[in-house]
């Protein structure tokens, strides 16, 4: 990464905006294929030059979707949407982040509100994870964001600097530059709804001040921070222009090529 270079909202200039399709459990290996075949024709060389672009496929899909973009010498990057924190065992139906890099997989997502609510992953099996992603050189995609009935009590702010504290307290100031945080309202995602501009950039804003207390301004100015939950090609540029935002993570609207070569070129033009 080049040096960086403060913006007037406390974001480095310079750094290249990442967009993320989660793609969740959708997509056999077929339909993934043509789905990034597709995009390969659909994102314009010129978009794909100024952002970042990883895709995260079931792990069924993941070595189909990689031997497409290694063999078409496609600028996407692997992402995968989650694996174990330990290297190999007895862990039955489970995927290690060393296989995972196996495959040049280069971003995983780590923490999931899914993931968190749905499998009751805690913080702490969540910076487990995102040790296991560093320990294999891979970068962590770390999610964070409240609930409808945090936002309701007022306590956004407690719930994203507790989850980021326990993300990172004590890991070195070179490794907590390499993460990417996901903001990502839990009460956004799926629904349609997104926060406002100015209660999007105060997320991000904190994330960073968190970071700087943590790991020092470096890491802060590294590290960075995506905006996720109902992004759709209308509301990136909006999302990335106004907040301070890196990039966004999207889910539903990334399944479809031209929905999410519409977003890319949304956070081009944003960058
Ligand atoms: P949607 O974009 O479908 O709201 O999902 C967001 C998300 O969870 C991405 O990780």
């Amino acid at each position: 990464m080049q040096g960086p270079a403060m913006s007037d909202q406390g974001a480095v200039a310079n750094r290249r905006m990442l967009v993320s399709g989660n793609w969740k459990m959708n997509h056999d290996h077929l339909s993934a294929i043509r789905t990034v075949q597709a995009l390969g024709l659909m994102a314009s060389d010129d978009d794909l030059r100024k952002v970042e672009v990883s895709i995260h496929p079931p792990f069924t899909s993941l070595r189909s979707v990689q031997t497409v973009i290694e063999s078409d010498d496609m600028p996407f990057k692997l992402g995968a949407q989650n694996c174990h924190f330990e290297d190999a065992g007895a862990f039955t139906g489970e995927v290690s982040a060393a296989m995972l890099a196996k495959l040049h997989v280069e971003y995983v997502i780590v923490g999931h509100s899914e993931r968190r609510v749905l499998s009751g992953e805690t913080d702490e099996v969540v910076r487990a994870k995102l040790d296991a992603v560093l320990r294999h050189r891979m970068r962590p995609i770390v999610c964070v964001g409240e609930t409808f009935d945090e936002r309701e009590r007022g306590s956004t702010a407690d719930r994203v600097e507790a989850q980021v504290t326990a993300a990172i307290a004590g890991l070195e100031e070179e490794a907590t530059a390499r993460l990417v945080f996901a903001y990502e309202p839990i009460w956004a995602i799926g629904t349609g709804l997104t926060p406002s501009v100015p209660e999007a950039r105060q997320a991000c804003d904190l994330i960073r001040s968190v970071v700087a207390g943590l790991s020092g301004d470096g890491a802060s100015r590294s590290i960075r921070i995506q905006y996720g939950g109902s992004v759709n090609p209308d509301n990136t540029r909006e999302m990335l222009t106004a907040t301070g935002f890196d990039g966004v993570l999207v889910g539903g609207a990334s399944l479809d090529a031209g929905s999410f070569a519409a977003i890319i070129s949304a956070a081009a033009r944003a960058g």
